[in-house]
């Protein structure tokens, strides 16, 4: 059985939407933050303060590589994983590839309250996700099987249509 991963940007849903298809689809959810978190036994805040993002894209590269050998999983994925191009293959080859393609408006919503995201302490989190965006879209895309819009629509919605079109 293939996996199904998810990725795009910060806030764009991953982990709701993701636990969502992965009960309709009966398999086990995974999140590869979440896994480098269990894996180091520190949250992500503290990863990046104490070895930086370096540090971090290297724990995030082991575990992707890692977890798109399994088979049977939906995965979540950070919204810097496209970033490496041996992180892409991995996805790549590891499943279906579903991109949540979200406007910084949202992403901005959905993130506001959140201090768990090292990248948005910069004084102009706006400024920082549309360069982030700039950079990343490309990369979602080319390696999308799917492109599923997010705005507006409630996850239950989004879902509908994953599982329509895997
Ligand atoms: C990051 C996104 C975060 C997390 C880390 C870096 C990024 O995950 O991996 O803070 O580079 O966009 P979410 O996309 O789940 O917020």
């Amino acid at each position: 059985m293939q996996n199904t991963i998810l990725v795009g940007p910060m806030g764009a849903g991953k982990s709701t939407i993701g636990r969502l298809l992965a009960k309709e689809l009966r398999l086990p959810f995974k999140d590869s933050d979440k896994e480098i978190e269990q894996r180091t036994g520190a949250s992500i805040p503290l990863i990046f303060d104490v070895e930086g993002e370096q540090g971090f894209r290297e724990r995030e590269h082991a575990v992707i590589a890692d977890l798109c050998r399994l088979e049977g999983l939906v995965l979540a994925t950070g919204g810097g994983a496209v970033l490496r191009d041996d992180n892409r293959r991995a996805l790549r080859a590891g499943g279906r590839v579903v991109y949540l393609c979200t406007s910084v408006e949202q992403q901005l919503d959905r993130t506001a309250r959140d201090r768990n995201r090292p990248l948005l302490r910069a004084a102009d989190p706006e400024a920082t996700l549309r360069q982030l965006m700039a950079v990343r879209d490309p990369l979602y895309r080319c390696i999308a099987d799917i492109i599923v819009e997010t705005d507006e629509r409630p996850p239950r919605l989004v879902v509908m249509e994953i599982l329509d079109r895997l």
